[in-house]
């Protein structure tokens, strides 16, 4: 029977598209002999005393909801952790909230702060769900373009000549999907500045911030007058391998939280309880393994970054993040072309760069949360498909 239905689909959400990552990590998935550098997802299983946690708490029958905001013990241990990692200190009772992933974050904090129409600066190539969350919460999302030229950081000047009336908040992500990309120091303090002097809100999605390699992480929610205006979101799916268990959290002043809170209380009531358990015990006793799994991150980078421009694919040293973003364009191709050949006659999967909006264009993204051998063949392959191809 024919499927009518989409004319039931409201116009907001039929007019976003769907996310182009997915679209080739289902390519991929098929193709039994291809390497995946597509999905952004550590290759680490979760540490085991962690998922031993998570058993723990089940068969001691912890299988209720949740209070709406989290448990208060993780709350306590967030505040704990983020005030020693980002020197900004929360309130585990008024000023955090747990919830499903960054993700559900990223929509609460959306939702709660925007009225239709507001505006909604972000730095691109980013996050493939910045824009469309936007417009899911009936905002309008304004792009600042990044390049290569820069590392991929958002500079204060674009972001100044960016600006207009009617911009109420700045989504920061720092080290950046797809680019590892982060600014230094002396530039967040200017973007501060701006931010304060337009009265806005920054929405600073930090996942990455663990996995830096070069230099502190700063986070701008430690930044003068930047604690009250700032959301800011953090989670476990990346530094702790822990992407299944659904857990992220939002620190913002008592008054946005609550706000957040409502909807989160409606539409989610509250995260999954053995997953919040499993999340207290990585703050708690999962710093090493941490450490462990970055360092191998960085071991990797430092081999696929080399290569890339050993390839003649000109690639910048992303600061963080598990990411590489070299530039595809001396092989003639767009980076959707670019992407599709090289999967399907080279069996390596990458993403296009353009998946994470059009100043991604001549460039591809690399994962390499993936072995380190994996790396090395993806290369060779890739290299000897450059050599066939190359016009
Ligand atoms: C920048 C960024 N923010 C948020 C997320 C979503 O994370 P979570 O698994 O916590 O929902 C991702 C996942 O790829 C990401 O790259």
């Amino acid at each position: 029977m024919k499927d009518n239905s989409q004319r039931f689909v409201a116009q907001h959400v039929a007019g976003i598209p769907r996310s182009g990552i997915r679209d080739f990590f289902s390519i991929a998935a098929e193709m039994k002999d291809a390497i995946s550098l597509g999905i952004g997802e550590p290759d680490f299983v979760t540490p085991w005393h962690i998922r031993e946690a998570a058993i723990y708490a089940l068969e001691k029958g912890k299988t209720s909801y949740t209070d709406n905001r989290g448990l208060l013990a993780l709350r306590r241990e967030i505040s704990k952790y983020v005030e020693k990692r980002f020197e900004v200190s929360y309130s585990p009772e008024t000023e955090i909230l747990v919830g499903v992933g960054v993700s559900e974050n990223i929509d609460l904090a959306l939702r709660a702060l925007l009225n239709p129409g507001d505006k909604v600066l972000y730095h691109e190539p980013c996050y493939v769900s910045y824009s469309p969350s936007v417009a899911l919460a009936f905002g309008e999302a304004i792009a600042v373009p990044t390049f290569a030229k820069d590392n991929f950081a958002i500079t204060p000047e674009a972001l100044i000549n960016a600006w207009q009336p009617g911009c109420k908040i700045l989504m920061l992500n720092f080290p950046t999907n797809p680019t590892g990309g982060t600014v230094d120091k002396k530039a967040l303090e200017k973007i501060a500045a701006f931010v304060v002097e337009k009265d806005m809100v920054v929405i600073s999605d930090e996942i990455y911030s663990e996995l830096t390699f070069e230099g502190e992480h700063t986070s701008i929610a430690s930044m003068p007058g930047m604690r009250e205006r700032t959301i800011l979101l953090h989670g476990f799916s990346k530094a702790f391998a822990m992407t299944g268990f659904r857990i992220g959290y939002a620190c913002a002043p008592a008054a946005i939280i609550e706000a957040m809170m409502k909807i989160h209380q409606y539409c989610m009531m509250c995260a999954p309880i053995l997953s919040q358990e499993a999340a207290i015990e990585a703050l708690r006793n999962g710093e090493s393994a941490m450490l462990e799994m970055r360092e191998q991150y960085h071991r990797r980078r430092d081999y696929v970054v080399a290569r890339f421009n050993e390839l003649g694919l000109p690639c910048h040293l992303p600061r963080g993040s598990f990411y590489a973003f070299p530039d595809i364009s001396s092989a003639g191709l767009s980076s959707m072309e670019f992407a599709t050949r090289v999967i399907h006659e080279a069996k390596v999967a990458m993403v296009p760069g353009t998946a994470f909006g059009p100043s991604g264009a001549g460039f591809v993204r690399a994962a390499f949360s993936t072995s380190y051998e994996n790396l090395i063949e993806a290369t060779e392959r890739l290299g000897r498909w450059l050599d066939k191809n190359r016009k």
